[in-house]
């Protein structure tokens, strides 16, 4: 038994260190978000938040090629329901998102080329609901190149294509560590962060306390932005998530009722018969 104690003693004294192992990626951290659960659904002003987040600081290098102004002020969506000017303290809701007029304002923000119809002269005109969000590069090429070589990825359906989706995007945004492990060496432009495989990232830090300013009080800090963006891409991932939800109960509390009918039927037809 002394030995076998010894033994263990020695091999833990062993793996300890190799656990520690330096550059070793870390799991992402947990977080306890508003849509998990079979009745969980996303907070609308948290989307809002996180949108303004992309904005304003992702959006200069992340595009999101799926996403269409319109989609956010659909149903599940972040603009779905505004507050109402007229009816203080109420929410309104435009069942088409072309005629929501905070989609309408964010999407005239932007300028795209069209072909005018009578010259054919290429010209510019002001974005409207139904344009996909603005590519900040115009090709593959020239997103490497203004990012030392690394291509920034397409936010549409990040949150679905991470494993620890949410959390990986929020644990990666607040990961970045300073002290850098002896085994790692960082080429310039590049950064250490333990939850991005391998740990060498070519993007920096990008949320800073008091960098993006929201209007209501929500707290003003990185954590609070992180944990924002992730919610917003979260969203994206899954635009018709509630959607979803809402018709697994329908179809759950169906079912239940018609094997209720089917039963009582059931006793019905045989009640008579001898078996
Ligand atoms: C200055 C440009 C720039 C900005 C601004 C920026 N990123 Fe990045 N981001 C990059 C680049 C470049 C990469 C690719 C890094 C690599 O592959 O080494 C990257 C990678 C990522 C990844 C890792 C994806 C993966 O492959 O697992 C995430 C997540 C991410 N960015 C989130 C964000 C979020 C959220 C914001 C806004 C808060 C943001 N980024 C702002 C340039 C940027």
């Amino acid at each position: 038994m002394k030995r076998f104690i010894a033994t263990f003693a020695a091999l833990a004294a062993l793996a300890t260190p190799a656990l520690a192992a330096e550059g070793e990626t870390h799991a992402p951290e947990a977080y306890n978000w508003s849509w998990e659960g079979p009745f969980g659904t996303f907070d609308d002003e948290q989307l809002q938040r996180g949108f303004q987040v992309y904005q304003e600081v992702c959006a200069s290098c992340h595009s999101m090629d799926l996403l269409s102004f319109r989609n956010l002020g659909q149903p599940g969506g972040p603009f779905e329901y505004l507050p109402d000017l007229e009816h203080e303290g109420e929410l309104i809701n435009y069942p088409n998102p072309n005629d929501n007029p905070v989609v309408i304002d964010i999407a005239s923000r932007y300028t795209y080329t069209a072909i005018d119809p009578e010259t054919g002269e290429e010209i510019e005109r002001q974005g409207i609901p139904a344009d996909r969000f603005p590519n900040p590069f115009a090709n593959r090429a020239q997103a490497a190149a203004s990012n030392g070589g690394a291509v920034p990825p397409d936010f549409s359906v990040i949150v679905k294509a991470r494993s620890g989706g949410a959390e990986y995007i929020r644990s990666l945004l607040l990961g970045y560590d300073s002290e850098v492990p002896a085994d790692i060496t960082l080429l310039p432009g590049q950064h250490y962060n333990p939850y991005f495989a391998g740990g060498v990232l070519a993007m920096g830090p990008q949320l800073f306390d008091g960098a993006v300013s929201y209007t209501g009080d929500t707290p003003q800090t990185a954590e609070q932005y992180a944990t924002d963006v992730a919610a917003f891409l979260a969203w994206a991932s899954e635009p018709h998530m509630e959607q979803r939800k809402r018709m697994g109960l329908g179809v759950m509390i169906f079912l239940l009722i018609f094997s209720i009918l089917m039963w009582l039927a059931y006793r019905q037809l045989w009640a008579n018969v001898k078996h």
